[in-house]
């Protein structure tokens, strides 16, 4: 294959891994600076220039976009997921990604740890917030710090507050998180590649210090995590969208809590403390991954008026319960059957002759219209106030009107 690494940094150590690593495997490869791109939407089809030229075709690219590039460079990604080039992590991945509060606001809807959190903007809502998560000694982050900077740990509720009125007066936005007391100093860096875990570390914190980042002067030794650990981690990438991320956890006493889940991972700490090649996984998973681009399914099957995808639920007692998917008539109306949820279990491209059961959920691709009166109610959120009565209450027994 032939492959980009868009990096500014071409001498970092993570870059020169990577090139090497492709090189060792016989691949084309050039190191290419994100901020010399031109995105270009001048011609029929999306395009890119390099330094000014017309770039030539790649099957692949791997993204080590920075911090301070984030907006020009998941720019550029995407540019190239329109051109159908295989990248491991999506703009939207490392967008998503790349903020503490809208990482956390996306793993939180799924079956995943993460610590307590929250985010307000309010004076008045700051301390009942601190509250929330469990009080003080409180962990107060900036949305986008990197290396340790930008999380500090409050000790008592009037310094919290005071810290984060500062914050605030100079227009920084702050998250409040409860403090994992238990993993203090500590946390574990799981590295993961394509559906796997292929390394992970422990950092520890040296002395008083709470933060294990290794800016901090935390030490790293190479671990072998539990299967519990794993899978929240290979769990957390996939679900933000990343086939390679760095994925950050705390060891609480109820098991692994994501902190966060870097997009550019660095592959020197890793690589030193459990002395695996690294770099060379990502190359072969990609190289294995490239005859895949990333598609915008739901976008894609948008396309056609009046059709789209929805998960309709087999609802206790509904009429499909008992028939194939043949006989449930969902073919004759339109309806396409992608994938059959059933508990923790997921089939692909389910058979007509599978029988249906109550609680199935299918994910459908089909017309709208037809798909409407299939498609559960939603969750309610559960009332904190308890219910009127259903007879009004008169204390003098006359009538209300
Ligand atoms: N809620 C928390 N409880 C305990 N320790 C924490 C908590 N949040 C962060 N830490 C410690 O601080 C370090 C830095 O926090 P993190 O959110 O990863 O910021 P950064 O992006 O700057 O690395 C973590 O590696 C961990 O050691
Ligand atoms: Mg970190």
């Amino acid at each position: 294959m032939k492959v980009a690494i868009l990096s500014r940094a071409f001498r970092s150590y993570s870059t020169q891994r990577l090139r090497t690593a492709a090189l060792d495997r016989g691949h084309k490869v050039k190191v290419l600076n994100t901020l010399r791109f031109g995105i270009d939407l001048s011609g029929d089809e999306p395009d890119l220039q390099f330094r000014g030229k017309q770039l030539s075709h790649y099957d692949a690219v791997i993204p080590r976009i920075g911090a301070s590039i984030t907006y020009f460079g998941t720019a550029v990604v995407r540019q190239f997921e329109q051109m159908d080039v295989y990248t491991p992590n999506t703009a939207t991945g490392i967008m998503n990604s790349r903020d503490k509060l809208r990482s956390i606001q996306i793993l939180s809807r799924h079956d995943i740890g993460i610590p307590a959190t929250t985010f307000v903007r309010d004076r008045a809502d700051v301390l009942p917030a601190i509250e929330r998560v469990g009080g003080a000694p409180v962990v107060i982050k900036l949305l986008e710090g990197t290396q340790g900077i930008g999380v500090i740990l409050a000790p008592d509720r009037k310094v919290a507050e005071a810290i984060i009125e500062t914050l605030q007066s100079t227009k920084q936005n702050v998250l409040i998180q409860r403090f994992i007391a238990e993993s203090k100093g500590r946390d574990v860096r799981a590295f993961v590649v394509g559906d796997r875990v292929i390394a992970s570390m422990r950092r520890v914190a040296q002395g008083d210090e709470f933060r294990s980042n290794v800016h901090r002067g935390g030490q790293v030794e190479a671990i072998d995590l539990p299967p519990e650990y794993e899978a929240a981690a290979v769990r957390a990438a996939q679900i933000m969208g990343l086939r390679v991320a760095g994925v950050d956890l705390l060891e609480s006493d109820e098991g692994p809590l994501i902190m966060e889940v870097n997009s550019s991972p660095g592959l020197e700490g890793i690589e030193r403390a459990t002395e695996l090649d690294i770099a060379g996984a990502i190359i072969d998973h990609v190289a294995n991954q490239v005859a895949f681009p990333e598609i915008d399914v739901r976008q894609r099957l948008t396309v056609s008026t009046g059709y789209g995808v929805a998960e309709i639920a087999v609802l206790d007692g509904a009429e499909m319960i008992g028939q194939t998917i043949t006989e449930s008539g969902l073919r004759e109306r339109d309806i396409t059957v992608l994938t059959l949820h059933r508990g923790v279990e997921v089939i692909p491209n389910p058979r007509g002759n599978r029988v249906l059961e109550g609680g199935d959920r299918l994910l459908c691709f089909g017309k709208l219209e037809e798909m409407r009166s299939m498609i559960p109610k939603r969750r309610k959120r559960r009332a904190k106030v308890r219910k009127l009565p259903d007879e009004p209450i008169h204390d003098d027994g006359a009538d209300a009107s």
